[in-house]
């Protein structure tokens, strides 16, 4: 059983709009394991939806800051994030296809948690440093209303 998921600052990647995302995605995995705790059959699917939702917005509008700074490992970060998504999305057909929910909702806890702490830990931290040189307000502003509206 994975231990506790839970932010530590050894996740920050040092630009505020990103930790905050990724803090926001810890805090589904705080839902998700309330909801295996208290077996509550009810909210599991749509907290499981909501992380995976949230988490391929976060990822894309992470590529549009990685493409506004020319960041050369864009493409083989895109990569992985695609193969999240056919993952991530592979759980909710499940959960279509009647599979028990508080399973799928461990699994999603376990291999979406550990995915996305060595995905932050090692692609995210790496790109880190070339977005922050061309990182503007107006920019990050205009991709939260494209991505997050
Ligand atoms: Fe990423």
């Amino acid at each position: 059983m994975l231990k506790s998921l839970s932010w530590s600052d050894d996740f920050a990647i040092g630009i505020d709009i990103i930790d905050e995302q990724h803090k926001r995605l810890f805090d589904y995995f705080d839902e998700i394991e309330h909801c295996i705790k208290t077996n509550d059959q009810t909210h599991v699917i749509d907290i499981c939806r909501g992380l995976i939702d949230y988490a391929v917005s976060h990822n894309t509008f992470e590529e549009s800051l990685m493409k506004q700074a020319n960041y050369p490992m864009l493409d083989a970060h895109h990569l992985v994030h695609e193969a999240f998504k056919a993952r991530a999305y592979g759980y909710l057909d499940k959960i279509t296809d009647g599979a028990d929910p508080m399973k799928i909702a461990r699994d999603v806890r376990t291999d979406i948690g550990l995915w996305l702490i060595n995905h932050i830990k090692r692609e995210d931290k790496h790109y880190a440093p070339y977005v922050k040189k061309t990182l503007n307000k107006g920019f990050v502003t205009k991709m939260l209303g494209r991505f997050f509206s």
